[in-house]
């Protein structure tokens, strides 16, 4: 039997824009996905938009008691930035507190730990109007909304984040277009990098002010990445990935500093952002208590074989080209590879290179469409995603038993949500929620989830 560590935190996360829904109820305003949703409704799957989700702002009386009947004791949600303080900035809405203060006391009266993060991808419209994160002001503000949160909920609050996969927006926004205003600007990308670094740590730093019980933390979705061959050009290819992928905000979040060879890069082709000295000092002395990890896929490389132009745009994959690995294996519903040995290789990264921090994993897991075909005797029975835990998990207790200093496990998600531009596309649930009636039904996963967290192992 593979057993983890006494205390080991058992779990999921969602966020507020996916679950939370009423997305124009109680004076919260506008956030990028409601304005882009009624902008371009297509660009969302089965045209399905951010006002319903899982509508839990209705329904989280209810919810909260699924928490318990699927082994959590821990739960991560984010707190809407628009609902809080409308518009982003100024007064804060009373509506929005009552809310979040219920719903948090009743997570805790579950006896669930509760984890809050404080940027979800969730951008207030007239933030965005004002330059979204390549504007300092709007590091201003997010600032205030942080101190604000933390006033507001602080004693509630088991742990913090300030940030979710903080390179997703900076890439979707200003690389990929995936995120509103979905531009191509790595000028753009990379001033909006650092202040989000920056005001991640300047949120820390507003934190520590409020000498609270709880602890900081930020959460990175680590790609790790592979090169190829053994080629040095491969394995050059597979370093510039890394040092963009994860090494951008794990170095400063968690060393206080950017890696020299990130910074060299950016000045040898006069891309360096914008910033003070005064800020560097701010990242050196505002570094997080431990480390949250989103983990779905690894980041296959090898060179880019073609000369780049002296005036090419300048993008990630001049320096790299994703490889495709043949006989991969793959989540073919969300197009990612399954590769569950990264997650040992992360925990020993961790161990090896970032101080042995503390760390858990604050999202694994599996999107799956049309799960309605595994229904047996009314229950979705999805054993895919059993095997897809039970096989991360091994590959995680690998590295705890060889020191790493990971301390739970939370999967995304527990309830059906919705994912962004893909909508409703892919169910990633322990629970099951019916789109036409709004029901919940537990899936084979919740059980099994419940039955893994009351053995402390499988
Ligand atoms: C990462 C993100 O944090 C979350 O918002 C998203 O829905 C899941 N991964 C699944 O793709």
């Amino acid at each position: 039997m593979i057993k983890f560590p006494k205390n080991f935190y058992w779990g999921s996360a969602i966020s507020a824009t996916q679950s939370e829904g009423a997305s124009a109820k109680d004076n919260k305003t506008e956030t990028t996905w409601d304005r882009w949703y009624k902008e371009d409704p297509y660009k969302f799957y089965d045209q399905i938009g951010p006002e319903l989700t899982t509508n839990m702002y209705e329904n989280y009386k209810e919810d909260v008691k699924w928490l318990k009947k699927t082994g959590h004791n821990s739960y991560r949600t984010s707190i809407s930035w628009a609902r809080l303080i409308p518009g982003g900035k100024g007064e804060v809405n009373q509506k929005a507190v009552d809310f979040y203060r219920d719903y948090f006391q009743r997570i805790k009266d579950e006896g669930v730990e509760l984890f809050v993060n404080l940027f979800h991808f969730d951008m207030p419209i007239e933030m965005q109007e004002i330059g979204g994160w390549t504007s300092r002001e709007v590091v201003n503000h997010f600032v205030e909304y942080a101190d604000t949160a933390f006033k507001l909920f602080g004693d509630l609050v088991d742990r913090w984040f300030t940030f979710n996969e903080p390179i997703v927006h900076v890439e979707c926004q200003y690389l990929n277009q995936y995120h509103y205003p979905a531009e191509v600007n790595p000028e753009k990308a990379i001033q909006s990098a650092f202040n989000t670094q920056l005001a991640s740590s300047l949120a820390i730093q507003a934190f520590r002010k409020h000498e609270l019980d709880s602890k900081v933390g930020i959460i990175l979705n680590l790609t790790p990445a592979y090169s190829r061959s053994s080629n040095p050009n491969d394995i050059e290819a597979a370093k510039i990935a890394d040092l963009i992928a994860c090494k951008s905000f794990l170095d400063p979040s968690v060393l206080g500093e950017y890696p020299k060879e990130l910074v060299d890069l950016l000045k040898d082709y006069d891309k360096l952002p914008d910033y003070t000295d005064e800020d560097l000092e701010v990242i050196k002395n505002n570094t997080v208590d431990f480390l949250g990890v989103n983990y779905y896929q690894p980041l296959r490389v090898k060179e880019n074989p073609y000369e780049i132009k002296e005036d090419a745009i300048f993008l990630p994959e001049n320096f790299y080209t994703p490889f495709e690995m043949p006989g991969r294996r793959m989540n073919i519903y969300r197009g990612w590879e399954i590769y569950p040995k990264a997650l040992y290789d992360i925990a020993i990264n961790i161990r090896d290179n970032y101080n042995n921090i503390e760390w858990l994993v604050t999202e694994n897991g599996m999107g799956v469409e049309n799960e309605e075909r595994f229904r047996e005797n009314g229950q979705i029975n999805d054993h895919y995603r059993i095997d897809f835990f039970k096989e991360h998990l091994t590959e995680l207790h690998k590295g705890v038993e060889e020191g790493s200093n990971c301390i739970g496990y939370q999967v995304w998600t527990f309830i059906d949500c919705w994912s962004w531009l893909n909508a409703y596309k892919n169910r990633y649930g322990l629970v099951e929620l019916d789109l036409d009636t709004q029901e919940r039904r537990i899936k084979k996963s919740g059980e099994w989830f419940k039955t893994l967290s009351e053995n402390n192992g499988f």
